[in-house]
């Protein structure tokens, strides 16, 4: 293909395998040019783009996601697109309440016992992991974070949304209209949860620190107003939603213990340091974000190009975690390669790059690891079975899991070695 034929087209059919081949054409170098919903593109890869990208001076986001992107997976006025003091200031409302250890820990311990709870109300049955997981990440999400859910049905319709706008971001039709569908639900419901906590209409937390409603409820951006009842929606959503999208890891994590055995041995003898260094691997080995992407913010050079202001610049993110010159043997799923040491900052950049407090990575990384160690530990000793299913992992779809969504037949009864709930 002609370097600068736009490849929107063959993005949005070959899915994860459109940065491989692309690279690929070019000599696998770390900067390639492309063309993207009909503006220049320039696809980095490797440790010294990451530095680069995650300079502010380099690469900015406002104006950088398309419209159906924030109309299904982030919303409108979404912290990810903003930039400067303004990023930094919205991004403290994530920072202060999402990364704080007793946080991540109590939200770990709701979403074990959540789904602990799920696998009891499914013994002798069969049900799709998934789809039962979103559903106990949900109510475990709705506990930690004051959010009000009338019974449960509507949690599994939250869960069911928070699924929806992940699953359709990055695709027109059904799948598309699907997600446009569950972010005007969901948003107008945490509007009003928002306008709720703000005239009083709920007794708010007991505890010595506000809930993440109530801190959202309370936000005031860096010109000191309060955030509007839609943003302050949106924002709720990006806690709830990506806290339901660990299911994602989670089932990519049932995948890994069911194919790999002596993996599956070594977690069930070791839920914790094991647990932790197993769920790196998952997040490196599986693929979730297919890149992330911001605006030149001027002319710069990189690598000897020159990247004009405004060029679409994206960072490959599962070419990083397959690159040979960064990975020994980076086919080979093996836990052990993190296992008593955490990875650097530009090392496993799965949830993006740099720092989370000062720049766009994700402030969620803690907690998506916690949360996976905690649950992919519970899997060995449930004595789940895996009946005859698809479980091909489609590279063309984005996002792509098990096309089974893991059906597990659970047993009627916990086994001795099962974790007590
Ligand atoms: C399910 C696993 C998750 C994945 C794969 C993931 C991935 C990412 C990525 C790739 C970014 C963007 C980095 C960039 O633009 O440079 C991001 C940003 C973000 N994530 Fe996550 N994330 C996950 C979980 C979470 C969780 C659990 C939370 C909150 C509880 C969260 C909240 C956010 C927010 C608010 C941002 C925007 C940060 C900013 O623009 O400054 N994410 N995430």
């Amino acid at each position: 293909m002609h370097p600068f034929a736009d490849s929107t087209l063959t993005l949005l059919t070959s899915g994860y395998a459109w940065a491989p081949g692309l690279r690929r054409r070019h000599g696998d170098g770390p900067a390639v040019p492309a063309r993207l919903m009909g503006r220049p593109a320039l696809l980095l890869h490797g440790p010294a783009a990451v530095d680069f990208f995650y300079d502010e001076r380099h690469v900015l986001r406002h104006g950088a996601l398309p419209g159906p992107v924030l109309d299904t997976l982030f919303g409108r006025g979404a912290v990810h697109t903003l930039d400067g003091e303004t990023h930094r200031v919205r991004k403290e409302l994530f920072t202060t309440r999402l990364m704080t250890p007793d946080g991540v820990d109590d939200l770990g311990r709701l979403a074990r016992e959540h789904w602990l709870r799920t696998v009891d109300g499914l013994r002798g049955r069969r049900a799709v992991l998934f789809d039962e997981m979103a559903v106990a990440l949900a109510a475990a999400v709705c506990e930690w974070s004051g959010v009000p859910v009338a019974d449960g049905a509507a949690v599994r319709r939250l869960a069911e949304d928070c699924v929806a706008m992940v699953d359709g971001f990055a695709t027109p039709g059904p799948r598309h209209w699907k997600a446009r569908r569950a972010r005007s639900r969901q948003e107008a419901a945490l509007a009003r949860a928002v306008a709720d906590v703000r005239r009083g209409a709920v007794a708010l937390s007991s505890g010595d620190r506000p809930t993440v409603l109530e801190a959202v409820a309370a936000h005031r951006d860096a010109d000191g107003t309060p955030l509007d009842l839609h943003t302050a929606a949106v924002e709720l959503l990006n806690v709830l939603r990506p806290i339901v999208a660990i299911t994602w890891f989670t089932t990519f994590a049932a995948h890994a213990l069911h194919h790999f055995p002596a993996v599956r041995e070594e977690l069930r003898a070791d839920h914790g340091r094991y647990a932790r260094a197993f769920a790196h691997e998952v997040r490196r080995c599986y693929p979730f974000v297919p890149f992330v992407g911001g605006l030149a913010a001027r002319d710069l050079r990189f690598d000897g190009q020159d990247v004009s202001e405004g060029t679409l610049v994206l960072l490959d993110v599962p070419g990083h975690h397959r690159d040979p010159g960064l990975w020994p043997e980076p086919n080979r799923f093996d836990p052990r390669r993190f296992l008593g040491r955490e990875p650097g900052p530009g090392e496993l950049i799965a949830q993006g790059g740099g720092n989370a407090r000062t720049g766009h990575r994700c402030p969620g990384e803690d907690i998506t690891v916690h949360l996976l160690a905690t649950l992919a530990a519970t899997l060995p000793g449930l004595g789940l079975d895996l009946p005859d299913q698809d479980l091909g992992i489609p590279v063309g779809r984005i996002p792509t899991r098990p096309r089974s969504g893991v059906i597990v037949r659970v047993p009627s009864r916990s086994r001795p070695e099962e974790p007590a709930a």
